[in-house]
């Protein structure tokens, strides 16, 4: 009796004091396996007297039951310390970066603009800025465009309520007050060209309240409106990467230039495709002209000595023109299916050498 009372305590504190899994696979070879201590003793319980196993019977079947539970336990606490060392050991540092691949793209407007930027770097002009929020001299005044002037209403104008050195306020209507900031800042010969945003108060699928244009400008002595046709073609042919480029001049009318046209380009039908390049048919694509002799003095300049010319159009119609898309309201719903489908990578920087297109 003391005999199975020592077994069962050595045993349990065997099984306590074992730091492995291993350690404790070995005691229970050792006294449960078929040579083992405990399954020795149950052997004996055949030999015996119906007494005798009356009486040792459960003791050995508890010493079973005892060791077992014990082992099981520890097996399960040992396991259970060494999935929480794996656990400290394996865990990710969230921080770090997880993919090695970018995962932005560069929006089909920055793009085209970069592309602009390109070209027109090529033809020697430089880029000029000017505020969005602008006064009405510079949107209009100086752009021969009067306060009784009826362009002044056709452009659905966003004004501020408050004036600024007695002059209305408002979110420029168009990039065209970038070449008044460049006259009177900068001395002539100018080449310059204005990529930006302007806002007018209109929406439908053609038209957004904000929206993108570029404007050019060049002053310099001699300059006629051969110099700008063929500074148009030659930026249209770069920038659509097609040489059978043909435009079309039409007599138009804006109050900054004299004489105006407006420029249409020539398109083909491809595979019921409307495609920039031939001549079946006209797209319009910007407007320019002369610049009118008012705007070169309302800038201080004098309109003997400095000619010009300017033009403007919508960089976001030039981007659905170029790359095949048909609703403007995409381009700012910041829709991420829209933009993987048009995005570019950030790696396809536009160089005249490798591609203006990327
Ligand atoms: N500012 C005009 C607009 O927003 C576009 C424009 C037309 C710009 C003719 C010009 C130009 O520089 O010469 O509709």
């Amino acid at each position: 009796m003391t005999d199975l009372n020592n077994l069962k305590t050595h045993l349990l504190s065997q099984v306590d004091a074992a730091a492995t899994l291993d350690s404790v696979e070995a005691i229970r070879v050792h006294a449960l396996g078929k040579q083992g201590e405990i399954t020795a003793l149950l052997k004996t319980l055949g030999k015996m007297s119906p007494e005798e196993r009356l009486v040792e019977g459960p003791r050995i079947h508890d010493l079973r039951e005892s060791v077992t539970a014990a082992i099981a336990a520890r097996k399960e606490a040992l396991e259970s310390a060494l999935l929480e060392a794996r656990l400290a050991s394996e865990k990710l540092d969230m921080t770090l970066p997880v993919l090695p691949e970018p995962q932005g793209s560069v929006h089909p407007v920055s793009q085209v603009m970069d592309e602009l930027a390109e070209i027109f770097a090529d033809l020697g002009f430089s880029v000029a800025t000017g505020p969005e929020i602008e006064d009405d001299w510079h949107n209009f005044s100086a752009l021969n465009i009067p306060e009784t002037h009826p362009a002044r209403a056709m452009h659905d104008t966003f004004y501020f309520p408050d004036e600024r050195n007695g002059h209305r306020m408002l979110l420029r209507t168009h990039t065209s007050p970038v070449q008044i900031r460049t006259m009177t800042s900068q001395e002539p010969p100018i080449r310059i060209i204005a990529p930006g945003r302007v806002y007018r108060s209109d929406s439908d699928a053609t038209h957004t309240p904000m929206f993108h244009q570029i404007e050019g400008l060049v002053i310099d002595r001699g300059i006629n409106l051969g110099h700008l046709k063929w500074t148009l073609e030659t930026f249209l042919k770069a920038f659509f990467e097609r040489d059978d480029i043909v435009l079309r001049l039409r007599p138009s009318y804006f109050p900054f230039t004299e004489p105006s046209v407006e420029v249409d380009v020539g398109y083909s039908v491809e595979k019921g495709q409307r495609v920039i390049g031939g001549s079946e048919g006209w797209m319009e694509v910007l407007g320019s002209g002369m610049v009118h002799p008012n705007v070169i003095r309302a800038c201080g300049l004098d309109p003997e000595e400095w000619q010009g010319f300017a033009f403007g159009t919508g960089v976001d119609r030039l981007a659905m023109l170029k790359y095949g898309m048909n609703d403007l309201r995409a381009f700012f719903d910041g829709d991420l299916r829209w933009l993987r489908h048009y995005g570019f990578s950030s790696l396809d920087v536009p160089t005249l050498s490798g591609g203006v297109g990327a």
